[in-house]
């Protein structure tokens, strides 16, 4: 593998807060986002999205270009991420789904046995030009924020594909893994093929990070988690490695007992959602994987308390601060999406608030 042609296409941004902090320097102040940033929140979003269903609007640049936009100039995050979505590759490369609204994807036809993991079609690059095209108009609006990539990590994927769609248990996932284990590898090896590859296809056209969501790890146990998951999301950032030094993060939700795991997978950061306060974290994630170096965490503001006004949210904010001061970094975040009826002057504020609090004189 070369690493010329990715990398020459990216800017300049050796001083932006979200990258000195993913690779463990000091920034300026320390740096903010929200995961799901871009999206209902916003009335400008609900506005450009009317009549437009969410896999057309993923395929269309200008307005992929728009969303992503609209959460930066809005609240001045210190990243942008790109509006995609998880399933999107899958759907590209001729998986039959769809994102249901209020729901989330739905698979016409869900995964049951080694025929169907025999069935599911590989992605080519070409499939996904449109999210290339967009990052490309993205990189030259962006100026100095870092756009952030991403995909979803093999078992994520693989629990809309086996139960067809968004599930409490996982319990036919779960069933799959443990009564056809072959099988069960064979359909991660392919998921992480397709992610790998839309990856590449964000890293070849200049995206500055990539975050690997594997959203739904945290139903599984550590043990089951390192038999069944871990490899594949380790040859994905591997394979991120090979062609690009951009910086990695990988995120789960309900994975306090996993974090140690996730970072052997291979990223630089660790997403933290709410439940595990991020100096217990950082201790888990160092015990994990002993380095010289203090692990790099993001999070870890509760979605919900948004909702609980502003004296709790800036107690809350502090508090994460606070914890977050003897990592080797820390990327302030939510512990997940941005809920849809969160009041986004609120998010402006969380901002304006990290970066006052933080600044370096
Ligand atoms: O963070 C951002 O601003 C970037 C956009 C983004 C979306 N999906 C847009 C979206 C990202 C990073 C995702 C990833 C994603 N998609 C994940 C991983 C992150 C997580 O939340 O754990 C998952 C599990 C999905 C699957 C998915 N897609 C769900 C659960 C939903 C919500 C369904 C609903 O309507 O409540 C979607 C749809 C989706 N993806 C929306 C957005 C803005 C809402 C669709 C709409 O606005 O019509």
């Amino acid at each position: 593998m070369t690493n010329s042609a990715p990398v020459s296409t990216r800017r300049d941004l050796a001083d932006a807060p979200l990258l000195v902090a993913a690779r463990g320097g000091k920034p300026r102040h320390t740096p903010v986002w929200f995961m799901r940033q871009a999206g209902r929140s916003l009335p400008e979003y609900r506005q450009v999205r009317e009549g437009i269903p969410m896999l057309q609007a993923c395929l269309t640049p200008d307005l992929v270009s728009e969303i992503t936009l609209q959460p930066v100039r809005r609240h001045g995050v210190d990243a942008a991420i790109l509006f995609s979505d998880i399933v999107l590759p899958l759907y590209a490369a001729g998986v039959g789904l769809d994102i249901v609204p209020g729901t989330g994807p739905v698979v016409t036809k869900p995964i049951s046995g080694r025929d169907d993991v025999a069935a599911l079609p590989a992605l080519e690059a070409e499939q996904v030009k449109p999210v290339a095209d967009a990052v490309g108009l993205l990189v030259q609006e962006l100026g100095q924020t870092p756009l952030i990539g991403f995909a979803g990590a093999p078992f994520t994927l693989a629990s809309y594909l086996v139960e067809g769609g968004p599930s409490r248990n996982h319990e036919r996932t779960k069933a799959l893994m443990h009564s056809d284990p072959q099988t069960w590898h064979s359909l991660l090896e392919k998921l992480a093929d397709t992610t790998l590859e839309f990856l590449r296809v964000q890293v070849g056209a200049g995206v500055d990070a990539i975050q690997l969501f594997d959203s739904w790890a945290g139903a599984l146990s550590l043990r089951d988690y390192r038999e069944f998951v871990l490899p594949h999301s380790r040859r994905i950032f591997e394979g991120v490695s090979e062609i690009s030094d951009v910086p990695k993060i990988h995120f789960g939700v309900g994975t306090g007992e996993l974090l140690g795991a996730m970072r052997n997978a291979g990223p630089d950061v660790v997403g933290v959602d709410w439940r595990v306060p991020l100096d217990t974290a950082v201790a888990r994630i160092a015990a994990a994987e002993p380095t010289a170096r203090k692990p790099v965490v993001q999070g870890n503001l509760d979605p919900a308390v948004l909702f609980a006004g502003w004296d709790a949210v800036e107690r809350e904010v502090h508090r994460i601060l606070a914890e977050g001061r003897d990592a080797g970094g820390h990327i302030f975040n939510l512990g997940h999406g941005v809920l849809p009826t969160t009041d986004p002057e609120v998010l402006t504020r969380v901002v304006e608030l990290v970066h006052t609090a933080t600044a370096q004189r």
